[in-house]
């Protein structure tokens, strides 16, 4: 208000002392003509000091104000205040909205903003992942255009959005599972949650599976001794000794093929949950004598097995975890090998290339399309002879568990009919000289 007065004052002012100056110099009209002047410099300041505004206006940000005395310099001042108050504000916002951003992208889960038609506004990495979309493509084209099953549409259609999430298979990912939530939000946008649940699937139904093959495989040999003890005892009275001990010898056959059972189903379980193995030093030589004669006593001298030792000895391990993983695939070996066939131990290793420990035998062989599925838990090519031989379906599964622990592999090459060489394949850090 102050320079606003004062810019008035200094035109009267030099109004005043133009008109007498004018006066003095030209007599009467002299006044008017310096007034008038006088009068038109100040209008011409003001448009001066307008073009300059307008000028100013029209730059890009960062330019500075014009400067001015007076009221002028007042107005200059206060924009250049607000101007600097909005970028202010505007560079807090894209700083909020960058931190949004990045929260979202760094969700495991996939997002997208949908329009009120339904057209992509934004999606993160994940959802394009998902849907099997491109941002830089996709965004702006209506969702429904671009997954056009069925179900999602009726989805979005419905009453259940925001409720219950869809579970969903598109043609745009194949073989994977979504389950995809829609939440109506401001201005008749909608937010869309993606999550691929496949491989929780997968794990539910392994669990679901795992559970039924448990009791299965309980059950049966329970029935069995069962049957077994019942006929013994209706028998006791009428049937002599030596066919009663008949039936109690079977049901404790049984019985130790369920003690079985449950000792491997431990053994998984401690394997899947204890601490990572000791690193001993095992002298493969002497833990392979060993296990050869174990096979020698399981084969009865149905096979004729040799064993190979080369290069250095020393494994670092679990000595009790990998007793029982090579045995397992020694074992394997004579019971899937009819009589007369012959099984090769063998460790060679190398400081440098790591060890390796195979059991080649000269058995029934594998198919081809059994072997991806051979260390599940269960699985049997032929599940009457396994159980006949008193296999648990467990032996691979633990094999390959124990060789997890210990960084290595379990290789598998068979034939069918010819024979099978199952390898267990040590990194270099696991092997001493
Ligand atoms: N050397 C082999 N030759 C042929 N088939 C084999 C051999 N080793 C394993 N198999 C097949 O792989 C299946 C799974 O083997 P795994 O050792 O896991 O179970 P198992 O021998 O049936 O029972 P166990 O748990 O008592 O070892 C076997 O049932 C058998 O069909
Ligand atoms: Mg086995």
């Amino acid at each position: 208000m102050n320079a606003v007065a004062a810019e008035l004052l200094t035109a009267l002012v030099l109004a005043a002392l133009a008109a007498l100056a004018g006066w003095f110099a030209a007599g009467e009209h002299g006044a008017e003509l310096a007034a008038l002047g006088v009068v038109s410099l100040f209008f011409l300041r003001q448009l001066w000091l307008v073009l300059r505004l307008i000028h100013w206006t029209a730059c890009p940000l960062g330019t500075p104000t014009p400067s001015a005395t007076g009221a002028w310099g007042a107005v200059f001042d206060g924009l250049h205040r607000r101007a600097r108050l909005a970028a202010a504000q505007r560079e807090q916002a894209t700083q909020e909205l960058n931190r949004f951003r990045r929260a979202a992208e760094a969700l495991p889960d996939g997002v997208m903003i949908l329009d009120g038609h339904r057209a992509i506004e934004w999606m993160n990495l994940h959802a394009e992942a998902c849907l099997g979309l491109k941002g830089s493509v996709d965004t702006g084209s209506r969702i429904t255009h671009l997954l056009r099953e069925p179900e999602f549409l009726e989805y979005l259609d419905g009453p259940e959005q925001g409720r219950v999430p869809l579970e969903l298979h598109t043609q745009r990912n194949p073989g994977r599972t979504l389950l995809i939530q829609a939440a109506p939000f401001a201005a008749g946008r909608t937010l869309l949650l993606v999550r691929d649940v496949t491989q929780m699937q997968k794990l539910a139904t392994m669990r679901r599976d795992f559970v039924a093959n448990v009791s299965h495989e309980l059950k049966t040999p329970l029935t069995v001794t069962l049957g077994f003890v019942e006929t013994a005892l209706d028998a006791l009275e009428d049937t002599p000794p030596a066919e009663i001990a008949e039936y109690l010898q079977a049901a404790a056959e049984q019985a130790r093929r369920m003690r079985q059972l449950i000792d491997d189903l431990l053994t998984l379980s401690s394997l899947e949950t204890d601490a990572p193995p000791l690193e001993d030093p095992i002298d493969v030589a002497t833990l392979l004598a060993d296990i050869r004669e174990e096979v020698a006593a399981l084969s009865a001298g149905r096979h004729r097995i040799t064993l190979e030792i080369q290069g250095p000895r020393e494994l670092l391990g679990s000595a009790r975890e990998l007793r029982s993983a090579f045995a397992n695939l020694a074992g394997n070996a004579v019971r899937y090998t009819p009589g007369g066939g012959e099984i090769v131990l063998r460790w060679s290793a190398d400081a440098s290339a790591g060890g390796r420990f195979s059991v080649r035998d000269s058995g029934i062989g594998i198919a081809a399309q059994h072997l991806p599925r051979l260390t599940e838990r269960f699985y049997r090519v032929d599940r009457g002879r396994s159980r006949d031989s008193g296999g648990t379906g467990l032996g691979l599964a633990i094999v390959k568990h124990v060789l997890e622990r210990h960084q290595a592999v379990l290789e598998v090459e068979s034939q069918p009919g010819r024979g099978s060489v199952f390898s267990a394949v040590f990194p270099a850090h696991r092997v001493q000289s």
